[in-house]
């Protein structure tokens, strides 16, 4: 793959937030002249490589089956797919549904494929004999929610010994686009200097139907405002006025496991936003750090522009408004929040105070010191997780 080098570096005590970086050329081999001044080539072997040791997960709830077999069918035969389900099992059992649909993909592809529901009972007691409360509710099972579902992901992606997670939402029309996606975050991991790294995807275009055409816009209508105000918060602290960042929703983002186990995670569509907001909270310098290695070793995040155009389930005006009120309320919770732009959100958005967003708002702990292997122990002897195709 040929990226462009990050022309522009935002820093935050020892986050940088690198500016956009587009693809240049999708594949290309060891032979490609190597990096120029403003390009750099990473081989394809050197991509291979990341993969291996890569889990990628794809949080699901109700999805259309053929989408997610494309989503499934995208993503490089090296890397464990991780997928957890929140799917309807009453009258219909959607999650039975897509376990047969996988059984019989891995059949004739042999790849590896791990499979859990989140509202499992096994799930929640494995979760419960590793004290990971915050992920649970009152009756003990996990909380629904894509962030929960991306938790427990990341823990079996840990417990499997990857070093990389990677998540891909499972709605999404376009198996080529996928494909990208796992390509560009391998070779964002490349280009890294420090192990603290994260990969934002940020779509060329998001199409949409208007008027009966198709029309290419550039940002989602959550994006542009979370955006808006992260880079505010971060101007707010640097005096410059910032927009560096431009992928404050992204689902389509990795991380290395040394940074991913470290973060605090906030609840439900608030993740993407909420793993900025602890970023510059833990390594940003302002308030006191919990780990010192990421401080002197930095963390950086790339945001990287596709190729491919992102063409997903569109859910309606009520699920936007959620995913918003989700996002915005993990800026304004934030201890880095200046008064200023609390103020300002909460004066353009009255009826964030009083949205559904708020009465569920948790932020569930860092999972560096939970026992993973326990945690998949518990599972197996439960029989709550399937595990189909070749060894990891
Ligand atoms: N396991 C699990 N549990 N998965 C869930 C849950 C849940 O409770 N809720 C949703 N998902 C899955 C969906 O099936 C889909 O694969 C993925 O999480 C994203 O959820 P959507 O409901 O499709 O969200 P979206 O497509 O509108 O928004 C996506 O893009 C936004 C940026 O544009 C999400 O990734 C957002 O988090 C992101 O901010």
């Amino acid at each position: 793959m040929k990226l462009e080098l990050p022309r522009y570096t935002e820093r935050f005590g020892s986050v940088k937030i690198h500016d956009i970086q587009r693809v240049l050329l999708l594949d290309s081999s060891e032979d490609s002249p190597p990096h120029s001044t403003s390009v750099c080539n990473i081989p394809r072997s050197r991509i291979e490589e990341i993969e291996r040791r890569m889990a990628i997960v794809i949080p699901v709830k109700n999805e259309k089956l053929k989408v997610l077999e494309g989503v499934i069918s995208a993503i490089p035969s090296e890397c464990l797919i991780i997928i957890v389900s929140n799917s309807r099992r009453n009258k219909v059992d959607r999650f039975r549904m897509e376990y047969e649909m996988v059984e019989q993909y891995v059949y004739y592809t042999k790849r590896a494929v791990w499979m859990i529901h989140q509202k499992d009972a096994g799930v929640g007691s494995a979760v419960r004999k590793i004290g990971y409360e915050d992920l649970l509710d009152e009756k003990g099972l996990v909380h629904d929610g894509k962030a929960e579902g991306m938790i427990l992901g990341m823990l079996l992606a840990k417990a499997s010994g990857k070093d990389y997670v990677g998540f891909i939402d499972a709605d999404n029309y376009i198996p080529g686009a996928v494909h990208e996606y796992v390509k560009i975050y391998s070779a964002a991991f490349c280009l890294a200097q420090s192990p603290y790294v994260m990969v934002r995807i940020s779509w060329a275009y998001k199409p949409k139907i208007l008027e009966g055409s198709l029309y290419f816009s550039k940002w989602g209508r959550v994006s542009k405002i979370t955006n808006k105000y992260l880079n505010k918060l971060i101007t707010s602290f640097t005096g410059f006025e910032t927009e560096v960042v431009k992928t404050g929703n992204s689902g389509e983002h990795a991380m290395t496991m040394k940074l991913a186990e470290l973060l605090d995670y906030s609840s439900r569509f608030a993740i993407e936003t909420g793993e900025i907001i602890n970023i510059l909270e833990q390594f940003g310098g302002v308030l006191d750090p919990k780990f010192y290695e990421p401080m002197e070793k930095g963390v950086e995040i790339f945001q990287i522009e596709t190729r491919n155009p992102h063409f997903h389930e569109e859910k309606g005006d009520e699920h936007i408004r959620e995913m918003l009120f989700d996002s915005l309320l993990t800026i304004v919770s934030s201890p880095l929040c200046p008064d200023s732009l609390r103020s300002e959100i909460f004066e353009k958005y009255p009826d964030m105070a009083k949205s559904r967003s708020s009465a569920s708002r948790r932020v569930i702990r860092s999972f560096i010191n939970v026992d993973v292997k326990s945690f998949l122990d518990g599972l197996i002897s439960s029989n709550s997780i399937i595990m189909l195709g070749r060894s990891t």
